[in-house]
């Protein structure tokens, strides 16, 4: 490829929207470690680590595309949390964002409880020696069967979200014997995303029950009534990839409101409230997320500020990060195959993987950056759309970046900051093979979910 096909900065000329993407950074060999997991580096030759290994030797062994995940920076990260909301409150990892037996195990260690959202999530955790009473079990539509092995279990809390399931769920509670600790998912108008949030018309969803309308109250209504169920908390959750906490702080005044009206009605006084996740991570150098003790101060003074006005006493806050957890700690490996220049128009880039291994792109329009991993360069940059090889022209992976211009077929690129909603999301589309997660730590490296093999998928095709 020659360097004069690409020249420098921006040229796809009118074929994106204005403002679409930035300049090109300064150097393209520079990883910025907002995106990238902690012990992402550049070695002295070029070549870029990670937990002390290469990552073309990780290539090498375990093949592309792969999601590599920083193990000490998962520990570090469960470590923050845990500590940002220290003993008089309760940090659960949302297992939906990545979840695996490896994943239990470090958080357990690490001091954090796990929030669960179907049997599959339920059978790894309890698989993997999470204690059941560190178990949250989130859901709109849990089955009868879950909720009966949930139970069983003894999960910590049941998070209810709907008239029936708080008949369902006392009804089999008082089925075993058992009187199950439950808190009401309620929805507060408020819907938050990045920067905005939306204070008004948001109840129009499928989750939890409304604060207006008297629908929440309603809840708390019958489900103190029923034996095999003890009420211990108001849940909300506003919305993903959240940097401001104006939403945080609204949601929480209403749910307080709740707590007060709860008090005054039936005289109690609920001991538990929870927040949800929904904070974000940095994925372009464009994203500045809060850190995990800055969050847990903004939250706890909202908490303690909305009680004291109610003239409450502050409850036991819970929150339930999962991609302010997983999402930085791992980056996707892939290798490049193919190159297109259209003249005028746009250079694809075609990596290994697609939208099988990484949805978000193509379902959110969600941005992401890349960087060239198994060499420098100091090419010119140049702009590209890195795409995947799937049948389908909305397979794209990484809308817009700079790579060098001298890129080339068999080179390794990485995509950061996947560890959230990349493999847990992942498809079987095209019958592609979902990619193993390889976790390293201290110069080792280990595979803790396998690549999927063909018999995999002959396997379970049993026609
Ligand atoms: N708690 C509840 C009740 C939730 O519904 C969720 C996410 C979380 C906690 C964790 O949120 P996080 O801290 O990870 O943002 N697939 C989408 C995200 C869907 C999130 C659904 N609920 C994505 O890839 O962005």
């Amino acid at each position: 490829m020659s360097r004069s096909a690409h020249p420098a900065g921006p040229r796809h000329g009118d074929v994106l929207p204005e403002g679409h993407y930035a300049a090109p950074p300064a150097d393209l060999n520079v990883l910025d470690p907002k995106v990238w997991a902690r012990t992402v580096t550049r070695n002295g030759d070029g070549a870029v680590t990670v937990g002390g290994l290469d990552v073309a030797r990780l290539a090498e062994e375990f093949g592309t595309p792969a999601y590599v995940l920083d193990e000490d920076d998962f520990r570090a990260r469960c470590r923050a949390w845990a500590d940002a909301f220290g003993k008089d409150a309760d940090v659960f990892y949302a297992g939906k964002a990545f979840l695996s037996r490896a994943v239990v195990r470090w958080l357990k260690e690490e001091g954090l409880n796990l929030d669960v959202c179907s049997g599959g999530e339920l059978t790894t955790a309890l698989d993997a020696g999470m204690p059941a009473e560190r178990i949250a079990f989130h859901g709109n539509n849990k089955s009868a069967e879950e909720i009966h092995r949930a139970v069983e279990a003894g999960v910590g809390r049941i998070v209810l979200d709907s008239f029936q399931e708080i008949v369902r769920v006392a009804h089999i509670a008082q089925s075993l014997g058992m009187r199950q600790r439950v808190q009401i998912r309620v929805t507060v108008g408020v819907e938050a995303h990045t920067h905005e949030f939306i204070a008004t018309a948001h109840e129009d969803q499928k989750f939890g029950l409304a604060l207006a309308g008297g629908q929440a109250a309603e809840a708390v209504r019958r489900a103190l009534q029923l034996d095999g169920l003890e009420l211990i908390g108001i849940h909300s959750h506003i919305g993903s990839q959240i940097f401001d906490t104006s939403g945080f702080e609204v949601a929480a005044h209403r749910v307080v409101g709740l707590l007060k009206a709860i008090r005054d009605e039936h005289g109690v006084e609920l001991p538990e409230i929870d927040l949800g996740g929904g904070l974000g991570i940095a994925y372009t150098s464009d994203d500045d997320p809060r850190e995990p003790h800055e969050i847990a101060k903004a939250l706890s003074e909202i908490v303690t500020r909305e009680c004291e006005a109610a003239g409450l006493r502050t409850p036991r806050i819970s929150v339930e990060p999962g991609r302010a957890v997983v999402g930085p700690t791992a980056f996707t490996l892939y290798e490049v195959g193919t190159i297109k220049q259209l003249e005028g128009l746009r250079t694809y880039v075609s990596v290994d993987g697609g939208m099988s291994d990484n949805i978000r792109t193509a379902l959110y329009d969600a941005e992401y950056s890349v960087a060239l991993v198994s060499r420098t360069s100091d090419a010119e940059p140049m702009l590209v759309r890195v795409v995947g090889k799937h049948c389908e022209s909305g397979d794209i992976v990484v809308r817009d970046a700079f790579l060098p211009a001298d890129l080339a077929p068999g080179d390794l690129i990485a995509v950061p900051a996947t560890g959230a909603y990349c493999r847990s999301m992942a498809s079987n589309y095209n019958h592609a093979l979902r990619p193993p997660v390889v976790a390293v730590r201290d110069g080792e490296a280990r595979v803790i979910v396998r690549r999927e093999t063909e018999e995999d998928l002959l396997r379970l095709d049993v026609g």
